[in-house]
């Protein structure tokens, strides 16, 4: 990979870390950034994905090279809004760049995107857009029930944003806990389906988080021992971001999402709760002011472990933190970040640092907005904005999907992470 020219001029005075170091400051498209963009973007920036451009041929990420630059280093792009600086930095599905791809992005762009040797560029990564459920082989059957949206929902070449509420019902008759989920835009549908939110309303009240869908993440298994109940007659809220299809056509959708139940009669070890936590709804957010900030608090009167967090605002959000205070004031963040509202992610914790939090500790759930003209989703920013459902009204709550621990089997968990701690596995 170094040229000629580099190892003729290093002749007889270059030790190996400097030839290193020449090398990352000189990187180039075919040996250095192509794998990093086809590894971590071309699944959405490909011909007939959602992004507004291709990122796969030399010159079209070339002509991109500044604003390619300004987005990853800024951790915008790609979509995974995690601080890195604060709280746990361990997460399954974590899609963002490592500080390393980004400096070598950054350099690349600097020295002025050199090509390299095309005739050694990586091969372009493959995708089925089948309508085929991934989740098929694993599971080993197809789906025990499918719900589509309720009608299929037509999003015209030069629309705008789409945040569209549908209802299905699921037609369940009985109880049941599922073990596995995934969602599928239609094979049509699919480049105008930025996420999808299932929650579900029980009969008698009730009900919850379901499922998050963004592209990328398609399918969750509940964590072993764990199910979700979903009860009969439960009805399907949805929340579907639609944006026009970048190939300028109009696209006609029909979501559905798949759910695998645990076998009839067995119940899990645990319920997997996915709730709103500590809600504000006094939401207070003056025209025209960029930092604002808000707090919401949820009393835990149960041990529980966290296995996802999902901050939740609306347009003039910038930023979600979560902490925990415990009984002794001792307070631990446990997660930080930063909110784009055309994104909703749910960052989910790797198994071996899922916090475990015991009763009687208290989350504290702080919010950022700017309803000031830097914001590019504020509608008027000289407008007041309170609590609402509206997109144009804005909220502050986080999801959190977690389960309850005894005090048995709090003390256990604490127990085991110790001793992965102590083990060295940190
Ligand atoms: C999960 C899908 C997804 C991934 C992965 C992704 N992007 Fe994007 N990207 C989008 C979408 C959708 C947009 C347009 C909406 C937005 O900006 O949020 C976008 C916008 C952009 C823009 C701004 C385009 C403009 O017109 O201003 C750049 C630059 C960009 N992406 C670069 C990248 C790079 C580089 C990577 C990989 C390191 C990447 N993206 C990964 C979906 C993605």
């Amino acid at each position: 990979m170094i040229s000629i020219r580099k190892v003729a001029v290093c002749l007889g005075v270059c030790f190996a870390p400097m030839v290193f170091a020449q090398q990352a400051t000189e990187p180039n498209f075919v040996d250095h950034v192509a794998p990093i963009i086809y590894e971590n973007c071309v699944e959405c920036h490909r011909p007939g994905s959602i992004a507004p451009m291709t990122l796969i041929d030399y010159e079209t990420v070339r002509a991109w090279g500044p604003v390619i630059k300004d987005r990853v280093v800024r951790r915008k792009m790609p979509p995974y809004f995690i601080d890195k600086t604060v709280g746990v930095q361990s997460f399954e599905d974590d899609r963002s760049l490592t500080d390393e791809e980004i400096a070598t992005i950054a350099a690349w762009v600097d020295a002025g995107s050199p090509q390299g040797d095309i005739s050694n560029l990586p091969a372009v990564p493959e995708f089925e857009d089948s309508v085929a459920w991934t989740l098929e082989d694993e599971m080993g059957r197809p789906p025990d029930l499918i719900i589509p949206i309720p009608e299929p929902f037509m999003v015209p070449a030069d629309g705008p944003n789409w945040w569209m509420t549908f209802y299905s019902d699921t037609g369940l008759t009985e109880d049941r806990w599922i073990k596995a989920f995934e969602t599928k835009p239609s094979a049509e549908g699919f480049p105008v389906v930025h996420h999808a939110v299932t929650s579900m309303e029980f009969p008698e009240g009730g009900g919850g988080f379901l499922s998050e869908y963004a592209l990328g993440k398609t399918a969750d298994i509940n964590p072993p021992g764990t199910g979700q109940l979903i009860k009969a007659g439960t009805r399907l809220i949805w929340n579907v971001h639609y944006a026009s299809s970048p190939d300028g056509l109009d696209r006609t959708d029909r979501t559905r999402l798949a759910l695998w139940f645990l076998p009839k009669g067995e119940e899990p070890e645990h319920e997997l709760i996915r709730a709103h936590m500590a809600d504000n709804e006094d939401l207070d957010l003056p025209g025209g002011e960029a930092a604002i900030r808000t707090d919401g608090y949820e009393f835990l009167d149960k041990n529980i472990r966290i296995t996802t967090f999902q901050p939740h605002l609306h347009n003039l959000g910038t930023r979600q933190c979560i902490e925990v205070i415990y009984q002794d004031n001792r307070r631990q963040t446990l997660s930080c970040a930063d909110w784009d509202f055309g994104w909703h992610i749910a960052y989910n914790y790797a198994e071996d640092v899922q916090p475990l939090i015991p009763k009687g500790s208290m989350l504290h759930v702080t919010s950022w907005y700017n309803n000031s003209p830097s914001n590019p989703w504020a509608g008027d920013s000289r407008n007041w904005v309170g609590f609402g459902q509206r997109s144009t009204d804005d909220m502050s709550f986080s999801w959190i999907s977690y389960y309850e621990l005894t005090d048995e089997e709090y003390e256990a968990a604490v127990e085991e992470r110790f001793s992965q701690i102590n083990s060295g596995s940190d």
